[in-house]
């Protein structure tokens, strides 16, 4: 069979290098002969039958712009049958060979799902800040925010050295910590609070060690103290925090939730290189009459995994990094 005609959908989260994996993916396809059409607004566009023809000069100038030309969204609906049996029946309709899915694991779910149903190729290209996806070492978009992060606490060191105040800031990164602890890393952060080196039930113990370390740095040496602190960790987040400090230990604090600000921007070199070589081997996988699989980066290397096993949330933070921070790099561990 010669393939025609691919579909292809931004979904999740919205990240920095989504538009650049767009456009190697309409470029791979029409260098190729391939038709592609762009679904708007995740799998909401193959529900709703919304849909924009992808030439090549509608993805003119988008490589380093932030967000998603064709949009995007979270979509319940592709969690029942009758969204599933929807979507089918758009990708039927136009005679879809192939569908490419930019986005992150529970985009890939969808995906998997969709599969059972219809007969065409599934192929999904991560895309995410949080880099919580498996068989990649990097999604698109994590470099991005981790370097937005950093800038952003850089800032508030400034701030922090000039009236030697303490900040605890929130990041993003949903429920893993590659986000947190390599911005805290990087940022030089006094400590960091992450999945990786805290869990709920140690809150009470962590709120007073961290009291009392906070009070014995203070005392031997004046500055800033930033805590960067995972978003979804700690009960009430950052601000929560920040409070328990001052009640429990008269610990004034500043809370800073950098938020969405971590999601946008241009893009980086390396989220905008990576995301062009996953794009480009998405059109190869397509052509190849692959099914079911992911684009992932490993060791630079890029290459086809199994899709499903992408979304099993095995990989994990660096352990020497985890240890270094705990052991070398937090104020603790300096006195
Ligand atoms: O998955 C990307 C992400 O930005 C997470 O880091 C965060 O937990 C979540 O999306 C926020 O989602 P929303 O924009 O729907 O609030």
């Amino acid at each position: 069979m010669t393939l025609k005609r691919i579909g292809v959908l931004t979904s999740g989260g919205d990240a920095p290098g989504m538009n650049a994996a767009i456009r190697a993916i309409v470029l791979g396809a029409n260098h190729h002969g391939i038709e592609a059409i762009g679904f708007m607004y995740g799998y909401n566009g193959l529900i709703n039958d919304e849909f924009v023809l992808l030439t090549n000069s509608t993805v003119n100038n988008i490589i380093h712009r932030g967000g998603t030309i064709l949009k995007s969204a979270r979509c319940k609906e592709m969690q029942t049958e009758e969204g599933i049996n929807q979507a089918t029946s758009t990708l039927l309709k136009h005679k879809i060979d192939a569908l490419i899915v930019i986005g992150g694991d529970g985009s890939f779910k969808g995906l998997l799902a969709l599969q059972k149903e219809w007969n065409g190729q599934v192929i999904g290209v991560p895309g995410t800040i949080d880099n919580d996806v498996d068989k990649t070492d990097y999604t698109i978009g994590y470099s991005t925010a981790l370097n937005t992060a950093i800038d952003a606490i850089d800032k508030i060191r400034d701030t922090a050295d000039a009236f030697e105040r303490i900040f605890i800031v929130e990041v993003m990164g949903r429920n893993s910590g590659f986000l947190a602890f390599n911005v805290g890393i990087a940022s030089g952060a006094e400590q960091v609070l992450s999945f990786e080196n805290f869990t709920v039930d140690d809150s009470e113990k962590k709120l007073h060690s961290l009291a009392s370390d906070i009070q014995r740095v203070i005392k031997k040496r004046n500055g800033s103290y930033i805590i960067v602190i995972a978003e979804n960790l700690w009960e009430g987040g950052a601000n929560n925090l920040a409070q328990q400090l001052k009640v429990k230990a008269g610990i004034d604090c500043t809370a800073c939730i950098l938020g969405h600000i971590q999601r946008g921007g241009s893009p980086v070199a390396k989220d905008r290189i990576l995301a062009t070589k996953m794009g480009v081997a998405a059109i190869q996988a397509v052509i190849s009459g692959k099914t079911s699989v992911m684009t992932g980066e490993c060791n630079n290397e890029v290459s086809l995994f199994d899709l499903e096993a992408s979304t099993l949330h095995y990989k994990k933070v660096n352990q020497n990094i985890i240890d270094a921070q705990q052991n070398i790099l937090a104020i603790n561990a300096q006195f």
